[in-house]
């Protein structure tokens, strides 16, 4: 039997003429029903589904996703295009990357000798080492839209109705194939050693780490943490793969600041100078320098980009990082 919450749902999203919703919901119904042990109504309710469907399939991975996002604010969908190449990091967290695109990329040939691939993989590592920006690779390199799940908004907007929105979440990963990707993951795991809301915290955290477990869809999930202390021990090994982040060393700072400001410098910059410079800076400061240096070089109506410039550039970015640290 649907939940009074589901008639509720199903009532609202009819009365929005919001049809996404409405049959976004009945397909959790669908699955409800399936885990109830009613196989049949289960089966029933998603033919109905499919069918009403038909006509839009062409185009049947964004409304759900906007269904989704419209209501609850949940998901926001993207397709990105970067690549593999444009992520620099150490070769172990890039052949772990590659492995799990591999995977996916053969997933029939794997599937048909009772093998699943590699798709639920956990990100840590500190601020700016190119967590988010991983998610979206897997996206691109893929071609699936990247479905962006903001735990920390779920939590403190839903408190009490966090697991039948993480529900909801997980529905979505069976429905569209994507890259979902859960943001600030400590969210759950933190909300346990706060004194409010102990238990609800900790329902919620049991209630993803069963989904996370139970799901067997094709959709690949993406957890990110900048703080592995806190993450409970039992979610590691929900993970099929765990991949750390640190922040980069000398040479791959050279290549970060290379690829973005070698057409605005002379041939012969002091590159390793410019790293020393820049030491303890993450990937995305790095980014970030680079970036200001080329837009006051053209703002200034200059045609190259000095050393001087780039230590400013550098002073600034670590005055910033350490007010935030105040
Ligand atoms: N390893 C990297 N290689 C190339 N560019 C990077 C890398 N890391 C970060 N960047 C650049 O910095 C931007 C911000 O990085 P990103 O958002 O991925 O960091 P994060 O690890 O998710 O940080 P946070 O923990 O604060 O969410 C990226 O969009 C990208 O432009
Ligand atoms: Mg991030």
């Amino acid at each position: 039997m649907a939940s009074s919450e589901h008639i509720k749902a199903l009532l609202q999203s009819h009365l929005e003429r919001d049809e996404d919703r409405f049959l976004s919901i009945a397909l959790q119904v669908a699955a409800h029903e399936a885990r109830s042990g009613h196989g049949k109504l289960a089966q029933d309710l998603r033919d109905i589904v499919q069918k009403a469907r038909k006509p839009s399939t062409a185009s049947g991975a964004v409304p759900i996703a906007k269904g989704l996002k419209d209501s609850s604010g949940l998901l926001y969908a993207t397709t990105p295009k970067l690549r593999l190449t444009d992520l620099i990091a150490p070769p172990e967290v890039k052949d772990r990357l590659q492995r799990v695109i591999r995977e996916q990329r053969h997933v029939a040939k794997l599937k048909n000798h009772g093998l699943t691939p590699r798709r639920k993989l956990l990100l840590v590592g500190p601020p700016g080492t190119g967590k988010t920006f991983t998610a979206s690779i897997l996206a691109g390199e893929l071609g699936y839209p990247l479905f962006q799940v903001r735990l920390d908004a779920l939590i403190t907007k839903f408190m009490g109705e966090t697991s039948a929105k993480l529900r909801q979440v997980f529905d979505a990963l069976d429905e569209v194939r994507g890259v979902y990707f859960f943001d600030e993951f400590d969210a759950l795991g933190s909300q346990r050693t706060t004194p409010n809301d102990v238990g609800e915290a900790r329902r919620i955290l049991n209630s993803f780490l069963q989904m996370i477990e139970q799901d067997q869809s094709n959709s690949l999930i993406v957890c990110a943490s900048n703080h592995e202390e806190i993450l409970d021990h039992a979610l590691f090994r929900r993970f099929d793969d765990v991949v750390r982040y640190r922040l980069p060393r000398a040479a791959e700072i050279v290549t970060l600041f290379k690829d973005r400001l070698t057409a605005y410098v002379p041939g012969d910059f002091p590159w390793d100078r410019l790293a020393e410079l820049a030491d303890g800076l993450s990937s995305a400061e790095v980014t970030l320098v680079a970036q200001d240096a080329v837009k006051e070089m053209l703002i200034e109506d200059q045609d190259a980009i000095t050393l001087p410039r780039l230590e400013a550039a550098v002073a600034d970015r670590r005055g910033m990082a350490h007010d935030s640290n105040l």
